[in-house]
């Protein structure tokens, strides 16, 4: 049998979903699902990508809960957040977290990774602000702002690109 591909997708505002589905539609045959849709038997499925987003610093928890029971699969991760994902920070996060969760299963290795801004849901960052003591700061403001259009069509786009790219032709 064929392998095809496997996304499985975190998304709580939709940012990394509509990542999700530009990678999806870059990709004959693959299947895109959420983490609690995932079956027990993951043999058909090669390569596997993990799609997630910025969670205080680290995937989120449903991610890291299906990490370990990949075995020998090339993997692709790739991420939304609310920062800025040009800074070598990070860039570092998105490339220590893809390699955590590669090494959480056996046998695995991975192939590629990709990051973007998204979206902060405004209920989030205002609890944010009021954590912070209630006040925005010019900073705080611009990174939010500047998040407000993402993920567009040049994040979806370079993802399609960069998965396609990789994975696409070989199936
Ligand atoms: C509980 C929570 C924690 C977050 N933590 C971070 C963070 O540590 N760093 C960051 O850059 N963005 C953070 N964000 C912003 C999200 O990662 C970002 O908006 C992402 O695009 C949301 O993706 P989604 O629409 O697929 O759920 C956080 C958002 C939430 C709701």
């Amino acid at each position: 049998m064929t392998e095809k591909p496997l996304i499985i997708i975190s998304s709580r505002t939709g940012n990394t979903l509509a990542v999700g589905h530009a990678v999806c539609d870059a990709l004959p045959g693959a299947v895109m699902m959420r983490p609690s849709e995932v079956p027990d038997d993951l043999t058909p499925y090669n390569p596997v990508l993990l799609g997630f987003w910025c969670d205080r610093g680290d995937a989120p928890e449903e991610i890291l809960r299906i990490a370990p029971r990949l075995r020998n699969k090339t993997i692709g991760c790739f991420a939304t957040m609310g920062g800025d994902p040009e800074g070598e920070k990070s860039k570092a996060w998105m490339q220590k977290t893809s390699e955590k969760l590669v090494a959480m299963g056996e046998g695995n290795t991975l192939a590629e990774t990709f990051l973007c801004r998204g979206r902060i849901d405004p209920e989030v960052f205002q609890r944010m602000t009021d954590m912070l003591g209630g006040t925005v700061s010019p900073e705080r403001e611009a990174g939010r702002r500047l998040s407000e259009t993402h993920p567009d069509r040049l994040d979806l786009d370079r993802a399609a690109q960069i998965f396609g790219g990789f994975f696409g032709g070989s199936w």
